[in-house]
C-alpha cells in the first residue's frame, strides 16, 4: 500500500538523516522503528504523513506518488489517510474530551451520513479504550494516559488507512504504557489500520509483525513474525 523508494533527507548542520530509505508497507502490517536518539525517526514519520519532504526519493501510496500531490491532494491525504499521534498528547485545553476527538471531522467537510457514521465510530472507540466516563471532562481534569487514549481516538475518528506514532507511550507509566500498546494492536486488527510506530520501547517494538532498526540512515530490518 506504501512504498519509500530510495528516500534521502539531510538538514543543514546535521548532515545526511535519511540516506536511500527504502521501506514496504502492506496493508494491515503493523512496523515498529527503534533507533537511537537523532537516528531520523520522527524525520521519516514526517516524511511519510507529508509534514516534511524528502530531498530526493518517491514515496508511494496506493499507486499514486504522494511527493506530487497539490496543497489539496496533500490535506485531503493528511486529514482522510493518515492519523497522527504525538508523545505529547496535544488535546486543547479550553475543548472537552468528547469535543477534542469530533475536531478532525469539522476539519475535513464530512458529508452528513458520514458525519454521523464517524461520530457513532467514535463514541465506540471511546467505549473500547474506556474514555466514555471522561468525555465531557476537560484534559486539565484527566489523567496522562486518558489523555493519550483520548488522542488515538482522536487520530482514528476519520478511520485513517495508516496510523503514524510516535514515542506514543514515552510520558506513560509503565501499566499506561503496555494498554496503550495493547489498544494500538487492537486498533489494528478490528479496524484493518496500519500501524507505523517509533519508539525507544523494546517492549513495544515486539508486539508489532515487523520491526527494523533506523541506524546510517537507512532501515535494518529486525524480527518478523
Ligand atoms: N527541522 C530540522 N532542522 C534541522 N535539523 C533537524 C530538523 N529536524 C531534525 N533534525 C535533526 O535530524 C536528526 C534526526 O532527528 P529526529 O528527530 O528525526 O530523530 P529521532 O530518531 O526522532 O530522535 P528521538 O529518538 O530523540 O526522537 C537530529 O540530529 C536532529 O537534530
Ligand atoms: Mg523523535
Amino acid at each position: 500500500m506504501l512504498s519509500l523508494n530510495k528516500v534521502s533527507k539531510s538538514f543543514h548542520q546535521r548532515g545526511i538523516v535519511l540516506n536511500e530509505l527504502d521501506l514496504k508497507v502492506s496493508e494491515g502490517d503493523s512496523i515498529s522503528i527503534s533507533g537511537p536518539s537523532g537516528s531520523g525517526k520522527t524525520t521519516l514519520l514526517n516524511i511519510i504523513g507529508l509534514l516534511d519532504r524528502p530531498d530526493s526519493g518517491d514515496i508511494v501510496f496506493r499507486s499514486q506518488s504522494i511527493l506530487n500531490y497539490d496543497q489539496e491532494q496533500s490535506a485531503y491525504y493528511r486529514n482522510r489517510n493518515i492519523g497522527f499521534v504525538f508523545q505529547d498528547h496535544l488535546l486543547l485545553p479550553y475543548l472537552s474530551v468528547r469535543e477534542n476527538i469530533l475536531l478532525p471531522l469539522l476539519a475535513s467537510e464530512t458529508e452528513e451520513t458520514e458525519y454521523m457514521k464517524k461520530v457513532d465510530g467514535s463514541l465506540e472507540m471511546m467505549e473500547k479504550t474506556g474514555i466514555s466516563e471522561i468525555a465531557e471532562k476537560y484534559p486539565y481534569q484527566i489523567s496522562g494516559g486518558e489523555a493519550q487514549r483520548a488522542t488515538l481516538v482522536r487520530a482514528l475518528v476519520n478511520k485513517p488507512s495508516i496510523l503514524l506514532a510516535d514515542e506514543p507511550t514515552g510520558s506513560l507509566d509503565k501499566k499506561n504504557a503496555v494498554n496503550l500498546g495493547d489498544l494500538l494492536l487492537q486498533m489494528n486488527m478490528a479496524y484493518g489500520i496500519t500501524l507505523i510506530l517509533a519508539t525507544h520501547s523494546q517492549e513495544l517494538a515486539e508486539k508489532m509483525k515487523t520491526q527494523y532498526t533506523l541506524a546510517e540512515g537507512k532501515l535494518i530490518s529486525g524480527i518478523s513474525h
